[in-house]
């Protein structure tokens, strides 16, 4: 890498194009519940040892330190969140550190009939669950888990526990699930949740990607708009470009083109993995270790130093389709979406 200036030593978390991270997703946990086949093996990874995750002071702590500079919104992330013991406990604690904080989760939705409660209760305000298909057979053979029921009662409990907006993450995947894209339109539209197809991305641990498979989103808006009209929705720093129903209907759509129309000079996002390192994109090949000069004894001031460089250090954007593109080493589970 060439020369550059330093960071500056203040102000919000900008990197040397000139983007802000403000949006930070927090991975609790690797481990997960499901095996979804772009993520994991069948057999599940290694997971860390519990020693070399971080805690809930450490990551309340660093919460704090993010929130002092500029990050307005988080994602509790895994791994599956809801797998890390005591996780309402956190999510007070987070609460705590961030009064004014967008908090929301990012799960699979096994848990959520018992969690969504005490989750909204500690102060989450709204959660994204994970649906690939509407089929029972085929969500187990997507997740390897025959969970779909379980799923859709987490929903239920979910709004009930007043985590709103909910959105639907949907990995779309060639000769997979891609004919299911009107049904879930039709189930958006009957549901109000907000259902987000994401293109499949070269993130799965057995490195199975294969660009022939990536549902480009351009055509999936087609086939739901032949079916129900959509109109554009604007769109912000988020990822998603949001389509409305054009005859009023509740539900939405958004699309997250990563491969296809990648977002990359917008980005706003910063990850933090669940032993405590700093990704700065999700494609990244370097990341920034918190949790050991944390544990050695390092001050606020020198971890806001360690964030500063890593957001500082933030590539231009990922490049899927050149090649010399280099699938990162960690998947998606260990990064946390
Ligand atoms: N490509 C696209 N999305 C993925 N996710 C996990 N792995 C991939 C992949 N290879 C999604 C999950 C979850 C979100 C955090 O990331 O389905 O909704
Ligand atoms: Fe678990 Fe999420 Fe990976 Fe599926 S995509 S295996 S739910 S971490």
């Amino acid at each position: 890498m060439s020369e550059r200036a330093a960071p500056p030593a203040a102000g919000p978390l900008v990197d040397t194009f000139g983007r802000i991270a403000d949006d930070l997703r927090i991975s609790v946990t690797d481990r997960c519940n499901f095996r979804c086949t772009y993520c994991m093996p069948a057999e599940g990874l290694a997971w860390l040892p519990r020693s070399e995750i971080l805690t809930f002071e450490e990551l309340t702590r660093l919460l704090a330190l993010f929130v002092r500079l500029g990050v307005r919104s988080i994602k509790v992330t895994g791994g599956e969140p809801t797998v890390r013991a005591d996780l309402p406990n956190l999510a007070r604690m987070f609460r705590g550190a961030g009064p004014e904080l967008d908090i929301s989760i990012t799960t699979n939705g096994m848990l959520l009939d018992r969690l969504a409660a005490p989750l909204a209760e500690a102060g989450v305000d709204r959660a994204t669950v994970s649906c690939d298909s509407l089929m029972r057979h085929r969500f187990a053979e997507m997740t390897r888990r025959d969970a779909l029921e379980k799923v859709m009662a987490g929903l239920k409990a979910a709004e009930q526990a007043g985590l709103s907006p909910i959105k639907i993450n949907c990995v779309v995947i060639g000769g997979t699930n891609d004919d299911e894209v009107v049904e879930f339109a039709r189930w958006s539209r009957e549901t109000g949740y907000e259902v987000r197809f994401i293109e499949y991305m070269p993130l799965d641990a057995e490195h199975a990607w294969e660009r022939a498979k990536v549902v480009p989103s351009r055509e999936i808006l087609e086939r739901i708009d032949a079916a129900h009209p959509l109109v554009a929705d604007g769109h912000g720093p988020e990822p998603a470009v949001r389509y409305r129903f054009a005859d009023g209907s509740p539900g939405a759509i958004g699309v997250i083109a990563s491969v296809t129309e990648p977002f990359c000079d917008t980005c706003n996002r910063l990850r933090l993995t669940a032993e405590g390192m700093v990704r700065a994109c999700l494609f990244a090949l370097e990341e920034t270790d918190l949790r050991g000069p944390m544990r050695t004894g390092a001050g606020d001031g020198e971890l806001e130093e360690l964030i500063r460089g890593s957001v500082w250090g933030k590539w231009s954007g990922h490049r899927i389709d050149h090649a010399d593109f280099v699938q990162p080493a960690r998947s998606m589970s260990m990064i946390g979406g």
